[in-house]
């Protein structure tokens, strides 16, 4: 077998090697799942994986609460590639999500040296400036400071009781040299992640995080950290069915009658399973099989797709005795547009990128300049035409500034078809590029007003 793919959220490399990603790390990809008004970062297969998407398209389509939480790194300049968890944001925003952005402050700090006071100004200025921008609606937007919601700190402190130094080497790759702000970032992530679901943020719903796939092991992580705070478990039964069983942890013992001497105490367990057995009924099923001194309850009759909504029962019922009832996060994954130069697209290397705050004149020379799919010379061009998997200019029509999906492939096909040559696809990228961001810059000032609205109280 190959070496197993460790993602470094800090490193300078990425890998693209999307399936191996999806196979090793087990994202689920879009063909059992329908998105109903799909975006263009959907229909192009940008928007390329995720993890338990249907909960969250299961609350859109009934209308039920849910939200969308993201987080940036107060560091340097927003650029394009930043703008596409906007963009992503905002369709969930717009199909009944309540947003939740953290500055992650804490951790720019710790890795990048930026101050608070400096990553408070960056994170107004050029992010949420953008932001209202971009179109998202202040409106059930909540845009917060790591460093000043105490919540979401002690839940990362808290989490840190359910993992361990192996997990994290396992998970990250670390050794005995990782900088401990290292192990601390990710749990302040996880409480980031999950400190929505508390009751004074919104309670019980499901989450969505948006990301690109360098963000996945914080996912795995506060995945794995939500279900082992879990009280209740739900598995596939033996044969068929689902399983309910019970997660009995220093935390929880007594209440689910676990007695000091590690004896069960009847009345409570009985009291507990009955408590389940209702929640169970009440869902719709009539043959429950119980065994409270195994800790088990059966539901021979269930079906996989009967799960979320069992789970959410036992989340509510385990917060009802006390219990932080935490779901796990959803998550979807995103493709990385390739760099100006070919090469990665990166904040500290402003020739491989667009910033939003660059003037039309630049962009257009960024542009002209950038890698392109075209061949060597006239003649070849015609005759094998270009290729527009990698040509700079035509992938950003298809990742940011093109919406028309009919344009885009008679774009595609004639570039292939070597009708449209080298320069003339740059041309036609930089002309939309200038449109886009005057227009930008233009929504900028109209919207400058609406910036502190997108600030939490805590964040004021
Ligand atoms: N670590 C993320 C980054 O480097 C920022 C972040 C902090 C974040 N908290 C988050 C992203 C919560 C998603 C969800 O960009």
């Amino acid at each position: 077998m190959d070496d197993e793919l460790i993602i470094d959220p800090w490193g300078s490399s990425q890998s693209t090697d999307y399936d191996r990603i999806i196979s090793q790390f087990g994202l689920q990809s879009f063909s059992n799942l329908d998105v109903i008004e799909p975006s263009k970062l959907h229909r192009r297969g940008i928007i390329f994986a995720h993890r338990d998407l249907d909960v969250v398209m299961d609350s859109i389509s009934m209308g039920k609460n849910f939200g969308v939480m993201t987080g940036l790194m107060p560091s340097g300049q927003m650029h394009l590639g930043h703008s596409m968890v906007v963009e992503q944001v905002k369709w969930f925003q717009e199909h009944g999500a309540d947003v939740n952005i953290a500055v992650a402050d804490l951790e720019s700090q710790a890795t990048r040296g930026i101050s608070l006071e400096k990553g408070r100004e960056i994170a107004l200025t050029e992010y949420v400036a953008n932001y209202a921008a971009l179109g998202l609606d202040p409106e059930k937007v909540d845009v917060y400071f790591q460093s000043s919601r105490h919540e979401v700190q002690r839940l990362g402190f808290q989490l840190g009781k359910k993992t361990n130094l192996s997990e994290f080497e396992a998970i990250y790759g670390f050794s005995g040299q990782t900088n401990l702000a290292h192990v601390q970032a990710p749990l302040v992530q996880a409480g980031d992640i999950l400190h929505p679901q508390l009751d004074e943020f919104g309670g019980l719903r499901p989450i969505v995080v948006p990301v690109g796939v360098d963000q996945d092991p914080h996912i795995r992580l506060t995945r794995g950290l939500a279900g082992k705070t879990n009280w209740f478990n739900v598995k596939p039964g033996p044969k068929s069915g689902l399983v309910i069983s019970l997660s009995v942890q220093d935390e929880n013992a007594q209440q689910l009658g676990v007695l000091q001497n590690g004896r069960v105490d009847k009345g409570t367990r009985n009291n507990i399973f009955n408590r389940i057995k209702e929640k169970m009924s009440a869902l719709g099923f009539s043959d429950i099989i119980s065994n409270p001194k195994h800790g088990t309850i059966s539901l021979p009759s269930a079906v996989t797709s009967d799960k979320n909504r069992i789970k959410m029962k036992l989340l509510e019922l385990e917060r009802s005795l006390g219990g932080p009832g935490l779901m796990s996060p959803s998550s979807t994954y995103h493709h990385f547009a390739v760099g100006l130069t070919g090469n990665k697209m990166s904040s500290s290397k402003p020739k491989t990128t667009i910033f939003l705050s660059d003037d039309l004149e630049s962009v257009k020379k960024k542009i002209m300049k950038s890698f392109s799919g075209g061949q060597p010379t006239l003649e070849e061009h015609r005759r094998l035409g270009g290729n527009p998997d990698i040509d700079v200019a035509y992938q950003y029509m298809m990742y940011f500034f093109e919406n028309d999906d009919s344009y885009l492939s008679e774009l595609n096909a004639e570039y292939r078809a070597g009708k449209i040559l080298a320069g003339e696809m740059k041309q036609i990228c930089a002309d939309r590029a200038e449109e886009w961001m005057s227009n930008l810059s233009e929504m900028r000032d109209q919207t400058s007003h609406l910036v502190t609205e997108f600030l939490a109280n805590d964040a004021r």
